[in-house]
């Protein structure tokens, strides 16, 4: 296995099999830690940058908790608005970076433009964690949900994982470069306009992905594992930032889970959402057997401990 020690988490198109195990082994080892809610000093010298060119709750605070569990330090910019990067000077992402790796050990970085984390990585003498940037990848997203799948169902492999919603959005892509190395089946179903890009798709072919696309929620169902969910009711993630709309656009029923939709769903079956929501899923599912996305929220702090300690290089 290639080591992790001050390797940049750019993407998951050339992660490998057993890397994924790898920290879903050290995700274990650490998750008493979360569950016992204790910090411990395995960090105690180490601090993290966050550097967030747009909103986050859960990546930047993840990150952040899963830092501090571990005894580490914090800081960085949730807003680039208040830095050199988004005022008069639009201070360019080479000399942010170069000052960002005196302030810590390794970077987290969220921007609207895709690729800005691989351009950070060129500059940076530190790893460099891609928090999500635009459309491309969001890779410790990927990471935590599969983690969750294996810890409620006990195995990736085998699964049936259906991909629901916008899958121009990044989560998609990192999913179906991550399925590429497991046993699974993707199944794929958005509405016309957010359909993934042929480019994508010929990706997963060459890297093989078993997927197929469905036109109907309906025509699968009864069969999946695993309901992925994204909103398609979505910001602009080329943009910094979208303000409160006056009016939202409906989710078509096609896209939506409910109750009723889950009347007719695996009894088995388990709901993962990265979050945050719009109507695509109603807070009626919360309390049902299928609902995971709290514990995929809380695997969130879990396999980002994880991830932080292996490119920080503690088991090595
Ligand atoms: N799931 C996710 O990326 O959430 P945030 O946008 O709040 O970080």
């Amino acid at each position: 296995m290639r080591s992790f020690a001050g390797r940049d988490i750019l993407s998951l198109k050339d992660f490998e099999r057993n890397e994924f195990f790898h920290l879903f082994e050290i995700a274990d080892r650490l998750e008493p830690i979360a569950r016992e809610r204790r910090n411990t000093d395995l960090l105690a010298h180490k601090t993290l940058v966050t550097a967030f060119y747009q909103p986050s709750t859960r990546t930047r605070l993840a990150h952040e908790a899963a830092m501090h569990r571990l005894g580490g330090h914090v800081t960085g910019f949730s807003d680039a608005k208040m830095t050199r990067a988004g005022d008069f000077y639009q201070e360019s992402i080479k000399d942010t970076v170069h000052m960002l790796e005196y302030y810590g050990d390794v970077i987290v970085m969220r921007h609207f433009e895709q690729g800005a984390p691989h351009e950070a990585a060129k500059w940076a003498s530190i790893p460099v964690i891609n928090g999500g940037d635009g459309w491309g990848e969001h890779p410790t997203q990927i990471l935590t949900d599969l983690y969750t799948i294996q810890k409620e169902m006990g195995s990736v492999d085998g699964k049936s994982i259906l991909a629901v919603g916008d899958h121009r959005m990044r989560t998609m892509h990192s999913l179906g470069y991550a399925l590429s190395q497991f046993d699974t089946e993707m199944i794929i179903l958005a509405p016309e306009e957010m359909s993934p890009l042929p480019e994508f798709l010929a990706e997963l072919d060459e890297k093989g992905t078993n997927y197929r696309i469905v036109e109907h929620i309906d025509e699968v169902i009864d069969e999946v594992d695993v309901i992925y969910m994204e909103p398609v009711v979505q910001p602009d993630y080329t943009q910094a930032r979208q303000e409160k709309q006056e009016v939202y656009a409906h989710t078509s029923p096609n896209y939506q889970v409910t109750s009723e939709v889950m009347k007719r769903a695996k009894g088995s079956s388990i709901i993962l959402h990265s979050l945050p929501r719009r109507d695509e899923l109603l807070p009626e599912v919360d309390d049902s057997k299928h609902a995971r996305y709290w514990q995929e929220a809380y695997n969130g702090v879990v396999m980002r401990m994880s991830l932080l300690s292996s490119v920080l290089g503690v088991w090595e």
